[in-house]
């Protein structure tokens, strides 16, 4: 009897767990390899995405500012929700220059390195 209740319970544990498998590939959805931003009259910003996610830990690191949706950044500045150039100043350059002030390997953070007519 105790033996079928728990081929039962362990039944229920790995469908569930199926379940959620599937359901959380929207979760694990890693966004596109690369990707060009906008910089306005300075001209776009290329950003390899792909590069970016395995050279730095966390997703947060970034997405703590806006969600991970094309086109986020754009539609929370509009909206006033976020600064213009608050991305740039606070993750993009501020980062590379932490790294390459601690000698690591970084970005650019010269505005023609970035930005591209
Ligand atoms: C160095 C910064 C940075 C890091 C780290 C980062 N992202 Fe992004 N991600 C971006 C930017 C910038 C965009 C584009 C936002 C926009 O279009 O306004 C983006 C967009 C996305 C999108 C939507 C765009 C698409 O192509 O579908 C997804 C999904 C995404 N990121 C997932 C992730 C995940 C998952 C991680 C961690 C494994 C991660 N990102 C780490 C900067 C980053
Ligand atoms: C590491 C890459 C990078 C560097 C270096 C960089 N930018 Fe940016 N810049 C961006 C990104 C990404 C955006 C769009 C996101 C945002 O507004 O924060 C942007 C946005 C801007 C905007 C706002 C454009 C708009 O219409 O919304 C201006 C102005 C700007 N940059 C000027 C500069 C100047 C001037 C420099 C040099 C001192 C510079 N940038 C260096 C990546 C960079
Ligand atoms: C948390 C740290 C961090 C943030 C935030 C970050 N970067 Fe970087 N970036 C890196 C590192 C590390 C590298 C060097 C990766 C390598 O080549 O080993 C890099 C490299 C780059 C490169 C050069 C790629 C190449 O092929 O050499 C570009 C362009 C770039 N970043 C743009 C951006 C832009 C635009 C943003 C903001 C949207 C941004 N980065 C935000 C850490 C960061």
């Amino acid at each position: 009897m105790i033996g079928i209740l728990i081929f039962l319970l362990a039944a229920v544990i790995s469908v569930s767990g199926i379940a959620a498998a599937s359901s959380g590939q929207k979760a694990s959805d890693k966004g596109a390899e690369a990707m060009t931003l906008e910089g306005g009259t300075l001209g776009d910003v290329p950003f390899p995405h792909r590069l970016h996610q395995e050279n730095v830990n966390e997703c947060s690191s970034c997405h703590e500012l806006f969600p991970q949706e094309s086109g986020a950044i754009r539609a929370q500045q509009k909206v006033g929700e976020l600064k213009k150039q608050k991305v740039m100043n606070d993750q993009c350059i501020k980062c590379h220059l932490a790294r390459s002030s601690a000698g690591k390997s970084a970005g650019p953070t010269k505005c023609g390195k970035c930005h591209q007519r």
